[in-house]
């Protein structure tokens, strides 16, 4: 490729540690983090506070125009902004995770997505967490992950996660949202989720994040020394 900068694609079901291990890995590797999902969840956000029927392309066609999303790194961590706005706590909310399988299904929303991915990822050296980042968005990337866990794992984490904050949700709550989003993100028209054929499984079921960390700056290093 012409690329003169080094991009890692992970890509996996819901809650399977993508972004604690991206965020990990750009600190060691002092790469940029890039979270698409985030920016999924911030067109859901802005659909559902302007209130976008998913089946009226007009209207979602104008809404597309007016969503503008910036990561913006502060000392402590890297914040996502709706038209100017931090919306970083707010787009980790069940009710966001409940219809943004639904939102990012939509052909005009992956396109616009898809765009500014790519955009991000033209000069700097970069980690991006997702579901098509090594099929769609970066075929050619150097190193794509393919993260899994099991089921039961996943949901305990991320019930934890959210009980933590404060969320008032079940434990059948979260493993129904998982079950139901790892449906529909994988058996959309647009882009689904799959590995990628060239992608590295890493199933970290019974992995510490320390183990997950060195696994692929391993695999990083490999493809580095072999150049
Ligand atoms: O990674 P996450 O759980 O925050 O992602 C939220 C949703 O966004 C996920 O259910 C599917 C969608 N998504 C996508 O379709 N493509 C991506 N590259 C990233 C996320």
């Amino acid at each position: 490729s012409t690329r003169h900068n080094f991009i890692i694609a992970i890509d996996g079901f819901s809650s399977c540690g993508k972004s604690t291990l991206a965020k990990a890995l750009a600190k060691k590797l002092k790469f940029a983090f890039i979270d698409s999902g985030a920016m999924y969840r911030a067109v859901t956000l802005y659909f559902i506070r302007h209130h976008i029927a998913l089946d009226d392309q007009q209207a979602i066609d104008n809404a597309l125009n007016d969503i503008h999303i910036d990561f913006i790194p502060n000392a402590l961590k890297t914040e996502i902004h709706l038209n100017d706005e931090d919306i970083s706590e707010e787009i980790r909310q069940m009710y966001i995770s409940d219809k943004v399988s639904e939102v990012s299904a939509i052909k005009a929303v992956r396109t616009a997505m898809v765009a500014q991915q790519q955009k991000l990822g033209s000069r700097r050296n970069i980690i991006m967490d997702g579901r098509d980042i090594g099929t769609t968005v970066f075929p050619d990337a150097d190193l794509k992950i393919f993260m899994t866990a099991d089921p039961k794992v996943r949901a305990a984490r991320r019930y934890l996660e959210l009980t933590e904050k404060g969320e008032d949700v079940t434990l059948e709550e979260v493993v129904e949202n998982l079950a139901n989003r790892d449906r529909i993100d994988s058996t959309r028209a647009e882009s689904p989720l799959r590995q990628a054929e060239d992608a590295i499984v890493l199933d970290n079921s019974n992995l510490t994040p320390e183990q997950q960390l060195n696994f692929v700056e391993e695999e990083y290093l490999k493809i580095k020394a072999a150049r």
